[in-house]
């Protein structure tokens, strides 16, 4: 008879570059994924240990741990790309990286913040391939997944040339993102991720659109907005009203605003 059970673990990692690794296996008792071709072939302690070996192991999608002998052999497939591979045999376990490590390493690139469940995944760096296909040009980006439901691609963090005389022409914000501006506008184009919310960067222009159309503008001074197109669209670059709602009121002074017209 064979007793299939299955449960999630999670495995958080520091890697030697202390890069925060996470990942969860899917495990399935009495399986294996047959492999002649395995990334390695290791002792391994305990099921957990195996686990851990696949999630410091980018290239691992799966692992077989044989129970009689204490092996862990790390996989590049899965039962998804090699769904006739899954053979009944007892004494292994099969274990399956998950969707729940999605964007944790390049491999597993998530198609956009908003497809990360917001209710496992921390606001944080993620990696993302918004064009799909190879993950080859997948990069990494600050995901914001608390405001308003969460699933906000941060594409912009800037701050002010010269804060103090605000409404002079000496003050601008800085850097500016690659689109195009009038002659004269002297801030550094930046065409680099931020990492975080005071790393001051912006994503390159041209990819703001596959992220989404909506628009979640924070700030330290003003009200917090959510706006969607409407005649108007700030990543279509196109002239017109948007549609805003207050979603954190920051400003006790002016209540109700900004409202804002791209
Ligand atoms: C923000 O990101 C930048 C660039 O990766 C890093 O140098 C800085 O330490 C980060 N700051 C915080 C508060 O995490």
């Amino acid at each position: 008879m064979l007793s299939i059970a299955i449960f999630l673990l999670l495995q958080t990692i520091n890697t030697a570059a202390e890069e925060r690794l996470q990942a969860f296996f899917k495990t399935e008792h009495n399986s294996v994924l047959f492999d002649e071709t395995p990334i390695s072939e290791e002792r391994s302690d305990s099921l957990i240990s195996c686990s851990r070996r696949c999630t410091r192991d980018k290239r691992c999608m799966s692992a077989n741990f044989i129970k009689s002998d204490k092996t862990c052999f790390l996989l590049d497939k899965t039962r998804a790309t090699h769904p006739e591979r899954l053979l009944k045999q007892a004494n292994v376990i099969h274990l399956e990286k998950v969707n729940s490590g999605l964007g944790s390493i390049q491999q597993l690139a998530a198609p956009s913040c908003q497809s990360l469940p917001s209710a496992i995944h921390p606001s944080g760096i993620y990696w993302v391939d918004p064009d799909g296909g190879s993950h080859d040009n997948a990069f990494k980006v600050y995901c914001e997944m608390k405001t308003d439901g969460g699933g906000w691609t941060l594409v912009w963090s800037y701050k002010f040339t010269n804060y103090e005389p605000f409404w002079t022409s000496a003050n601008a914000v800085t850097p500016r993102p690659s689109w195009s501006a009038l002659n004269g506008v002297n801030v550094p184009v930046s065409t680099t991720p931020p990492m975080n919310e005071t790393d001051y960067n912006a994503i390159d222009f041209q990819l703001w659109r596959e992220f989404g159309k909506e628009i979640l503008i924070k700030s330290n001074i003003n009200n917090w907005l959510v706006c969607s197109p409407d005649t108007g669209s700030l990543v279509e670059w196109q002239d017109g009203n948007v549609i805003c709602k207050i979603v954190k009121r920051v400003n006790e002074m002016c209540p109700d605003g900004p409202t804002y017209r791209f």
